[in-house]
């Protein structure tokens, strides 16, 4: 099979990774992919968010299968524009990446189907926006852009006050753009964050082992919300009692909810799941893989992922081998300083010997056969062992054998998931 994997990040990086493992992967094109990435496949140079360049080249070049990895080209119909020449394709269609591309609508399914989530309001005008502010009480407030804003749509206002400024520069002084025109203000809502990928046919639905993301810059979750920093998989919060019920309550209604609204989804489905005092509820859908999540969560599938994917998109997941191993994994991400703001690139990449880990690139450049840096998130390095405390410790190890110049990364990766459980 020739196989086209849409995207450039880490999250990329170990999708491919364990495409490879397939046999039947006889080529993998990676559009754009990264310097990284040019290890294990084909990098081509049309953007994630090129579709006419996308469909272009799967045409020319004769492609099976298509695995759509971003939020924006899903949300801007890539998989729709890629079927209509042919190719099969891992992803939702645009009608049902609208779960991520606007919370607006996210937020509506949910309480037309009862899906426990932050009791909240949709606005169009700030005027309206502020006058439900003054009526809620005095405290933390939450204000979200509609639309796809790279993770930094989500304000967690402390106060009234804080949350109107907030709307007023995501609705009158266009922050976030067209995506924050419209704006949900929600509850804030208490607990331990749990991330679940799962797979789905648009019938059936397959968690993947659940994760812990840690989204903000710097240790002790201090500093701005990045992509994330680094994952443990699994989260020892997610026990077999709140998976079944989250099973129950979220992951299966949700998977139905899009059905009957006419817009099956196929592909992977994300749960940002937050569980609170009331029971888990439901902080954000993604329409794809998690990032870093993924590269966290991967590694420690057994059965294979191409199999599972043609599965999804032919519609018989019910019957595929979906099997994780009870090991635990760590990654932990290496950004340049500075992320998620400004930062400096060019930096070369060097690592020491084979370390006994997944190197996954997300932000780098081959230049004369140097690999160079080119973004905010740089690397990460997932290590796999018997219990979670491993699993850091030999994630830290192994991540210490990659340098770049002006690198940093968090070093409390994992550590209030070890507080949570000794395992
Ligand atoms: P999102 O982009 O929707 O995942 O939001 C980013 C982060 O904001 C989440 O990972 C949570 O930590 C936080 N967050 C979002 N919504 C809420 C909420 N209703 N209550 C408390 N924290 C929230
Ligand atoms: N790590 C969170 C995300 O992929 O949105």
């Amino acid at each position: 099979m020739k196989i086209l994997v849409v995207g450039s990040g880490g999250r990329e990086h170990a999708v491919i990774k364990a495409l490879k493992k397939n046999p039947a992967a006889e080529v993998i094109y990676a559009l754009p992919g990264n310097g990284g990435i040019a290890a294990d496949a084909v990098c081509v140079p049309v953007g994630a968010k090129d579709i006419a360049g996308i469909t272009a080249f799967a045409k020319e070049n004769g492609i099976d299968y298509a695995v759509v990895a971003p939020d924006d080209p899903l949300v801007l119909g890539a998989v729709d524009a890629l079927e209509e020449v042919g190719v099969p394709c891992f992803g939702p269609r645009k009608n049902a990446a609208i779960i991520e591309g606007s919370k607006a609508f996210a937020k509506e399914l949910m309480k037309k189907y009862g899906i426990p989530t932050a009791r909240y309001e949709t606005f169009d005008s700030a005027e309206k926006a502020e006058s439900y502010i003054d009526s809620l009480p005095e405290g933390n407030i939450v204000v979200k852009a509609d639309g796809l804003a790279l993770g930094k749509g989500v304000i967690i206002a402390e106060s009234r006050e804080e949350a109107k400024t907030a709307v007023r520069e995501m609705m009158l002084d266009g922050k976030f753009g067209a995506s924050g025109r419209r704006v949900v203000i929600e509850e804030f809502l208490t607990g331990p964050e749990v991330s679940v990928l799962s797979f789905t046919d648009g019938e059936s639905v397959v968690p993947m082992i659940s994760s812990m993301d840690h989204k903000r810059a710097h240790d002790g979750d201090e500093g701005l919300n990045t992509g994330g920093m680094g994952v443990v998989a699994p989260n020892p919060y997610y026990t077999p009692d709140i998976a079944a019920e989250c099973m129950e309550r979220i992951f299966l209604p949700t998977v139905r909810a899009m059905k009957t609204e006419g817009r099956t989804f196929r592909g992977c489905l994300y749960f940002g799941l937050m569980l609170t005092p009331d029971g888990p509820k439901v902080i954000e859908y993604n329409c794809r893989f998690g990032d870093p999540e993924t590269q966290a969560v991967l590694p420690l599938l057994e059965s294979d992922l191409l199999d599972i994917m043609l599965a999804c998109t032919e519609g018989r997941l019910r019957d595929a081998d979906v099997r994780f191993s009870d090991k635990c994994s760590c990654c932990v991400v290496k950004a340049s300083r500075g992320y998620p703001e400004k930062y400096d690139t060019g930096y070369e990449i060097t690592v020491d010997g084979k370390p006994d880990a997944e190197i996954y690139i997300a932000g780098a450049k081959l230049e004369d056969g140097r690999l160079l840096t080119s973004g905010g998130r740089v690397l990460g390095v997932t290590a796999v062992a018997d219990t979670l405390a491993e699993a850091v410790q030999k994630a830290y190890r192994e991540a210490a054998k990659a340098h770049f110049g002006n690198e940093f990364f968090r070093r409390d990766i994992g550590a209030r998931a070890l507080a949570a459980n000794k395992r």
